[in-house]
This record gives structure tokens, C-alpha cells and sequence, in this order.
């Protein structure tokens, strides 16, 4: 893809896809200068970790624009219908060797009972993938099939019925996918001369409150927001962390009247 098409907005093609199958690849969507510098900071980060040097990943100078990187922020616009705002980002540099992951959701909500409003995380392979350390599976049309974010581990890494593996993309793709979908990754051997170098930013769409990420979520938004991230407060918003909830509190409570039918238990109902 070049530099104009991946900064165009998203296409109504391809909105209807992410719509209908529940993920949309971008290959090359990071351009080559952004996107080594990237790794250049995933190592950095990696030497930071290895001396017990924990930094918010936002203070990172490219990872943290990666969070609020214009020509993503135009396609989640038209996802979205909206604003929305960042639920967290994660990066990761996997050796060969690296044990993968089971089948899972990642759809904040607790507990799992609807999809009304859109989640999603966006997958950077900065180093793209070539079948080796780790594929990424896919089941499409998953992400409104509702189902605890655990509820599938017994699959392991197997195909499903209907699942894609991805095993081939070139340096700087990205993947948007519902929060919802069903994905995995199934370790593969090789790798040893080859990392990859991993990072996943997700999004919450406003309307709702979301279940939090951590305890540290205002103190993020804070270094995000003081970093310029906001772009010159176009982007405020996407750093707005009133837009979600602490679950920790209203857990044991919740546990408690967690029996039967809960559409019963609602204001108006029954
Ligand atoms: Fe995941």
C-alpha cells in the first residue's frame, strides 16, 4: 500500500468488511521511517524492562504518537462514528521459542452480555510476520458471538471451523480487529536470528462506560496529554479516561446477585 492510500481515510469498502467480518488488514501502514524507529524504541523499551525500569509506554516518544497516529485516528472515526478513547497500548518483542495464546476475546465488558457499542485493538507487526515464533488466528464474524474473554482457552491453538491464520505481512501492517473477535497465537518454530516485535493499542468507542485498564489510567492520560499526544487537543479526547470504570469495586457486589436471570434483576423489567 503507499504512503497516499494509507492516509487516506477508511473507504466504505472497507468499513463494510470490518463491519461484517470483524478485522481489517492494512499491509504496510506504517511508513518505513515511523515504523524503525518504532523498533529501535521496542528494544529500548525491552533494555528498560530487563533493568526494572517501568515507564508508562505512552512517555515513549513513538510509541506513545503510534497512539494517536493521524491516518489510524481518520479510519476510527468512521468505525467509531465518533470519538473514542484509548483503552491502552502494549508492546512486545517475541524470541523464538515464545509459547503463543489460546483462543480468546479481548471485549471489555463484564459481565459479557452484548456488543452495543465497538471495541476494537489494532495489531502492529513492525516487522511483519513469515510463519515464524508465532501466527496470528482469526475467527471472522466471531466478534458478536458472546462468550467470556477465557471461555475458549480448551481450543488451545487450533484451526476452527472458518478460522484464518495469518502467517505473511510485510513490515509496518497493522490489523484492526473488533475487540470481540476470537483470535489466537499458535507458536511456530525458527525465529532465532528474527524477533518480532509486537505492539497492540485498543479503543473504546464513547457512549458507555468501559471496564479500566489498571489503576493507573488518569496517570497515563496525564503523561499523554503533557507528551502532546493530543495533537493540539484534536486528539484530547482520545485520552479521556472518564469514559471508564473501575471493576474492582463493584465486583463482590456484583457476585453476589449473579444468579439466575439478570434481565430480571434491571430497572423496568420483571
Ligand atoms: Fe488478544
Amino acid at each position: 500500500m503507499s504512503e497516499a492510500v494509507a492516509h487516506e481515510s477508511l473507504s466504505a469498502e472497507d468499513a463494510k468488511f470490518f463491519q461484517q467480518e470483524g478485522y481489517l488488514v492494512l499491509p504496510g501502514f506504517i511508513e518505513p521511517d515511523f515504523n524503525s524507529r518504532l523498533i529501535t524504541e521496542v528494544d529500548e523499551l525491552m533494555a528498560h524492562r530487563e533493568a526494572k525500569d517501568h515507564r508508562h509506554l505512552v512517555s515513549y516518544k513513538e510509541m506513545g504518537l503510534l497512539t494517536s497516529h493521524l491516518p489510524l485516528m481518520e479510519k476510527l472515526e468512521v468505525l467509531m462514528g465518533g470519538r473514542f478513547s484509548m483503552h491502552h497500548i502494549h508492546s512486545a518483542r517475541h524470541g523464538a521459542g515464545n509459547g503463543g495464546v489460546n483462543w480468546h476475546q479481548d471485549y471489555e465488558q463484564y459481565p459479557q452480555t452484548n456488543r452495543s457499542h465497538l471495541m476494537v485493538h489494532i495489531f502492529y507487526y513492525l516487522n511483519g510476520l513469515n510463519g515464524e515464533i508465532g501466527d496470528l488466528l482469526v475467527l471472522p464474524k466471531s466478534q458478536n458471538m458472546i462468550i467470556a474473554n477465557g471461555g475458549l482457552k480448551l481450543f488451545g491453538t487450533q484451526d476452527l471451523p472458518g478460522s484464518l491464520c495469518v502467517e505473511d505481512l510485510t513490515p509496518g501492517s497493522a490489523i484492526i480487529v473488533h475487540s470481540g473477535v476470537w483470535h489466537a497465537r499458535r507458536p511456530k518454530p525458527g525465529g532465532e536470528d528474527r524477533p518480532r516485535y509486537f505492539i497492540d493499542v485498543s479503543y473504546c468507542q464513547h457512549g458507555v462506560l468501559w471496564p479500566a485498564y489498571g489503576n493507573h489510567m488518569d496517570e497515563i492520560n496525564q503523561t499523554a496529554l503533557e507528551s502532546g499526544l493530543g495533537r493540539d487537543g484534536r486528539y484530547d479526547y482520545v485520552y479521556d479516561a472518564s469514559h471508564f470504570y473501575e471493576r474492582g469495586p463493584i465486583r463482590e457486589q456484583f457476585e453476589k446477585m449473579n444468579e439466575g436471570s439478570l434481565a430480571l434483576k434491571l430497572k423496568g423489567i420483571g
